[in-house]
């Protein structure tokens, strides 16, 4: 059995836990556009790919599963995921299992403002959300909403271009200088990630991972220590289940007054998901087990808490590539 993991950039931990969980069942092969990307060389195997935007790209991939008799297939990185689930028929044709959401699922989340359409509809605790300055204006003038705000952009990502906003200038000049910009209520209250795994074969929940972040630096849980709570399990399972989730996904969520507010879903592997794994989540064996056929057991909250994930950096050193001197 061999894992081909897509766009692995800089996410070493991931690549060595899969390592790890397939021992000497498999291969593990990593891509990446540029070859100074150091989870490359966690690989067995690794391949330089052109950009995912460059014509082809798809058909690269395809060798490579054949090539490497690829059993899985994932991508770390968002703009992917839509990819690899638009091809899921031809990759199944070789033999490769597409380890994500449905392609509608993997749209809907990348665009926040779909997102907080759905969950409206559906009747979950979000913050409220503007596609447009005169709605907006008319939910400040009705009372709706209250100054400060967030503007951030409609499918960002990396925390790239956000911001508070105390007034309605600052929102009109934040909103017409991104690009397509959302505006959202600001949300106060204890900031929650939870790392879930949803059974590829069953489509059930069957391994969620929840943390309080204590701290956020670029963008990124800085530091974070795990808890639990059956209340919030059954939250996230109901959400995970409604939306219809496949395999491994990261959700934001705020708590305040005992209300959990889902903010936003990443269906894939998380920045912060070493943080599970080192709890004892290994989400990693669960793939495992679901592409050797099997289905895994439901286990809700089975890891350590009151664990403290505290982030450093980590550097790599290999011989310069011939054309990058
Ligand atoms: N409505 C909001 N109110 C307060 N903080 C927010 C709000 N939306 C996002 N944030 C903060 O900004 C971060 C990034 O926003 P998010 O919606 O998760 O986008 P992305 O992670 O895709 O860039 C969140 O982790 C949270 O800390
Ligand atoms: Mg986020």
């Amino acid at each position: 059995m061999n894992v081909l993991i897509l766009s692995c950039g800089t996410r070493d931990k991931v690549v060595q836990y899969f390592k790890q969980a397939l021992g000497e069942d498999g291969k593990v092969i990593t891509t990446d556009c540029n070859p100074y990307a150091p989870a490359l060389y966690e690989g067995d195997i690794h391949y330089v790919v052109p950009r995912m935007t460059a014509p082809g790209y798809i058909d690269v991939v395809f060798d490579i599963c054949r090539k490497e008799k690829v059993t899985g297939v994932l991508s770390l990185i968002d703009p992917e995921l839509s990819l690899l689930a638009k091809h899921r028929e031809e990759f199944e044709a070789l033999g490769v299992t597409v380890i994500g959401s449905s392609y509608e699922l993997c749209e809907r989340t990348l665009n926040k403002w779909e997102m907080y359409c759905w969950m409206k509809k559906h009747g979950y605790p979000c913050a409220k959300t503007y596609r447009e300055l005169s709605a907006f204006r008319e939910a400040v003038e009705a009372g709706e909403v209250t100054y400060p705000v967030f503007v951030k952009p409609m499918r960002g990502s990396a925390s790239l271009q956000i911001s508070k906003a105390a007034d309605d200038e600052t929102v009109e000049f934040l909103f017409h200088h991104g690009d397509e910009m959302i505006i959202q209520e600001y949300m106060t209250g204890q900031e929650i990630g939870a790392d879930c795994y949803i059974d590829l074969i069953s489509g059930e929940v069957v391994s969620v991972f929840t943390k309080k972040k204590l701290l956020m630096r670029a963008g990124e849980t800085d530091k974070a220590i795990s808890f639990k709570e059956d209340m919030l399990f059954e939250k996230i399972e109901q959400f995970v289940t409604e939306n219809g989730f496949r395999g491994q996904i990261d959700i934001d969520i705020f708590e305040k007054d005992g209300v959990y507010y889902f903010s936003e879903v990443n269906p894939r592997f998380g920045g912060g998901y070493p943080h599970a794994y080192a709890c004892g989540a290994d989400h990693m064996t669960l793939i495992k087990n679901n592409l050797f056929g099997k289905i895994n057991e439901k286990k809700i909250g089975n890891y350590a808490v009151d664990k403290v994930m505290m982030k450093y950096n980590e550097i790599m050193i290999i011989d310069a590539v011939a054309d990058r001197k």
